[in-house]
């Protein structure tokens, strides 16, 4: 194990020392501009080689940001205003696969007898749970196919909720998910976690319908909305492409990416 200490490199600046290393890693980062909301980031390589790359840090727990340079590529296409709504789809399914990858990572293995062409042997396949996505209404919906590309067995519920203007409270009309919740695995989808308002009211729901492990794959996080559903549902990990710096008084997440479902849907 290594400890670097670095000062004002962005954390991306990490990632050549931790190549160059090669072997397990444990970086201290002191950052300036990028997280104002705290000063001390702590970043994990866990499997330097691989394309697992998931930053956690001790200030937001439930927190995983998937750093992998093809989600953070896309993403920046995903916030210029002017990427327009057919190339923004694509990049939303597309950095959903992406972060489906990671999100799965830690599903249980089995093993699984194979009879190859040539000989029999014991391979893994996923064990345990069933799994089911549950897109958000309406930006969730964006994520979907990009994450059931990966899963194609999963069911699909739904979550119907959008925000009031006025109060940025949510306000729910519609819920259908597969009915032995107790036995699933559930991803719940959404683009945006602002101030968390509907993650935490969706996540709410879901557990009154039985549901006990639940993942919450979003793209873009505010600090806000991470604390309000870590407050109320700790067990529920984040994984997201992007932890923000903000929200601005009207609820929208800086820098952000605008509005997730009228930039998919082309409402605006
Ligand atoms: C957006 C987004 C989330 C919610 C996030 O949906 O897709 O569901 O806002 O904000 P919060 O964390 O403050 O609750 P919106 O309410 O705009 O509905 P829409 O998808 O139907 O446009
Ligand atoms: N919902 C969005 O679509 N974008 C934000 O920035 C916040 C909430």
């Amino acid at each position: 194990m290594i400890i670097l200490q670095h000062h004002r490199r962005p954390p991306s600046a990490t990632d050549s020392l931790v190549q160059q290393v090669g072997q397990r890693v444990f970086v201290i980062v002191c950052v300036t501009r990028e997280t104002q909301h705290h000063c001390l980031v702590f970043f994990h390589a866990r499997e330097v080689s691989s394309f697992h790359r998931m930053d956690t840090t001790p200030a937001f727990p439930t927190l995983r940001v998937v750093s992998h340079p093809l989600v953070q590529h896309k993403l920046s296409l995903l916030r210029n205003r002017t990427t327009p709504t057919k190339i923004f789809k694509e990049l939303v399914d597309e950095i959903a696969t992406l972060i489906a990858y990671e999100a799965t990572s830690e599903l249980a293995l089995e093993e699984a007898p194979v009879e190859t062409p040539l000989e029999r042997m014991t391979g893994k396949r996923v064990s345990g749970k069933k799994l089911t996505l549950v897109p958000i209404l309406r930006a969730g919906l964006g994520m979907v196919e990009g994450v059931a590309r990966l899963v194609p067995a999963a069911r699909v519920g739904h979550i119907g909720l959008y925000r009031d203007h006025d109060t940025l409270e949510p306000v729910d009309y519609y819920f259908k998910i597969p009915g032995d919740a107790a036995e699933r695995d559930f991803f719940l989808l959404d683009p945006m976690l602002a101030t968390g308002g509907s993650a935490t009211a969706a996540v709410t729901s879901l557990k009154r319908a039985g549901a006990t492990r639940i993942r919450f794959l979003c793209l873009v996080a505010a600090p806000e909305g991470i604390h309000r559903l870590a407050e109320t549902h700790p067990d529920v990990i984040v994984y997201c492409a992007a932890l923000d710096r903000e929200l601005n008084e009207h609820g929208y997440i800086l820098p952000g990416l605008g509005d997730a479902g009228d930039r998919l849907f082309g409402t605006r």
